[in-house]
């Protein structure tokens, strides 16, 4: 699809930088184009619609300063001059295991989790130029970038915004594979293709071999844990732009329940699929962590019941669009994680 048209080395970059969900957004593009035709603002992005690829963190801190700020301090970001360093864990012996490129940057299968692959124009070489950022989390964005802050021309502002402009350029940015922040299953499926070795564009047997010469497959990875400590941004209060807000006690058991959705859903399928045992505890921890949640909230949420019979993507999205206005931090208080304990 997207990269098909390119030589040879960029195809591979390519495909190699962007995940299972990235390529089924890309599936969208050719109806993404006539939306933006019909509506005439997008002459240019038509023009562009094959061509997406990761731009780098760098392209988005002129506007996002404050989130970069957070970002340069995560591990996602500290990681990228430390990773084939560390004393604990073996970069070494898991690719020797993985049996591809000897360079952690130049291997294929490490860059997928590992990295951002970076370009300024699709016929540029991709370089490898950070570990996992914001299009990492927010899709990559050679094609919603001009799409998602624009107001509806130069000089319109955010306020002289029309509803129905607002209501496209948000469809029409996550179409082109922009994951706005409201799309918190979106969000949380994509920390579990890296974070659960979920996705099964992964090579098994690959994985497996890599698991087994000590790569982590952490069971615990849980989404509240893991996004509400140094991961967290959420400039979101007009009057203090610079300040970074904690969640809300029912924003937080939201982001609880779908991170335990998501899981359910990913580790039932994946359990089986890379026969080492390190994998298989890690899914089955997941399981049961995610199975005393769903228990927890079916008496107010029905869907619970539903998805903990049927782990299907499917239940679980509709799952976590009807807990969308619910305070549902009663329910799930005595399972909600220590701050203390927040990476
Ligand atoms: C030229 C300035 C500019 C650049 C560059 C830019 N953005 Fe934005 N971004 C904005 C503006 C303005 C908004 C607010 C849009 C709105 O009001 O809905 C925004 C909104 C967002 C949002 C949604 C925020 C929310 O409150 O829901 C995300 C996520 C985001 N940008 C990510 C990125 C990422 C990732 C990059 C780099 C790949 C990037 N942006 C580059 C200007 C920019
Ligand atoms: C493209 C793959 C990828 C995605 C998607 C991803 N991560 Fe990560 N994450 C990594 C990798 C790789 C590391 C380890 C980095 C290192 O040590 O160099 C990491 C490390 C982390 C750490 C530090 C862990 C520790 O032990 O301190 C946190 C926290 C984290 N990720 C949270 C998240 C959250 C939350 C999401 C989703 C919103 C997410 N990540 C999505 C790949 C990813
Ligand atoms: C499916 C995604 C994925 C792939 C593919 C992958 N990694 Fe990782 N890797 C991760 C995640 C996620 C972490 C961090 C785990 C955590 O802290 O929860 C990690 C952690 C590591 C660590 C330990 C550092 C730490 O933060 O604990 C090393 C070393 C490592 N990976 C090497 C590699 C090498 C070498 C390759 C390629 C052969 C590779 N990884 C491929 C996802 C991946
Ligand atoms: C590990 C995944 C991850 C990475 C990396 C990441 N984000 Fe986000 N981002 C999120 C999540 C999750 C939210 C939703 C926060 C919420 O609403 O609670 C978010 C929210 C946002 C928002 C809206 C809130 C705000 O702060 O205004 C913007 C804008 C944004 N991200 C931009 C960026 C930019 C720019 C980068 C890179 C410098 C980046 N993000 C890196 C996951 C990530």
């Amino acid at each position: 699809m997207l990269c098909e048209t390119t030589e040879e080395v960029r195809r591979k970059y390519c495909i190699m930088g962007l995940r299972e969900n990235e390529m089924r957004r890309l599936g969208l593009i050719p109806f993404l184009t006539m939306f933006l035709v019909s509506f005439g603002i997008a002459g240019q992005a038509s023009a562009q619609a094959f061509d997406l690829f990761y731009q780098g963190p760098k392209v988005c801190q002129e506007c996002h300063e404050e989130e970069y700020k957070v970002w340069e301090r995560t591990q996602h970001a500290t990681g990228f001059r430390t990773i084939h360093r560390r004393k604990d864990v073996s970069a070494k012996d898991i690719i020797e295991a993985e049996g591809g490129e000897t360079s952690i940057r130049q291997n294929e299968t490490c860059v997928l989790c590992h990295f951002t692959p970076s370009q300024t124009s699709i016929d540029d070489t991709p370089k490898i130029a950070a570990g996992p950022s914001c299009e990492t989390c927010h899709g990559a964005s050679s094609i919603w970038m001009a799409i998602h802050d624009d107001y509806g021309g130069k000089d319109v502002t955010k306020e002289q915004e029309t509803p129905e402009h607002k209501r496209s350029r948000i469809l029409s940015s996550s179409d082109s594979g922009m994951i706005w922040p409201s799309q918190l299953f979106d969000i949380a499926e994509n920390c579990m293709f890296c974070h659960g070795m979920t996705n099964e564009e992964y090579d098994a047997r690959t994985l497996k071999n890599m698991i087994e010469a000590g790569h982590p497959v952490r069971g615990e990875f849980e989404l509240v844990i893991y996004s509400q400590g140094t991961v967290r941004h959420r400039f979101y209060d007009p009057a203090d732009p610079k300040k970074n807000l904690e969640m809300t006690p029912a924003e937080l058991a939201r982001m609880f329940v779908t991170g335990h959705a998501v899981a359910f859903v990913k580790a039932s399928a994946a359990q089986d699929r890379i026969p080492t045992k390190k994998y298989v505890e890690a899914q089955k921890r997941r399981i049961a962590a995610a199975t005393t949640t769903l228990n927890a909230i079916k008496g107010k949420v029905p869907l619970a019941a539903d998805l903990l019979a049927n782990p299907r993507a499917g239940i679980a999205r509709k799952l976590v669009a009807s807990i969308k206005d619910m305070d549902l931090s009663a329910e799930v208080k005595d399972l909600l994680p220590d701050p203390k304990n927040y990476k």
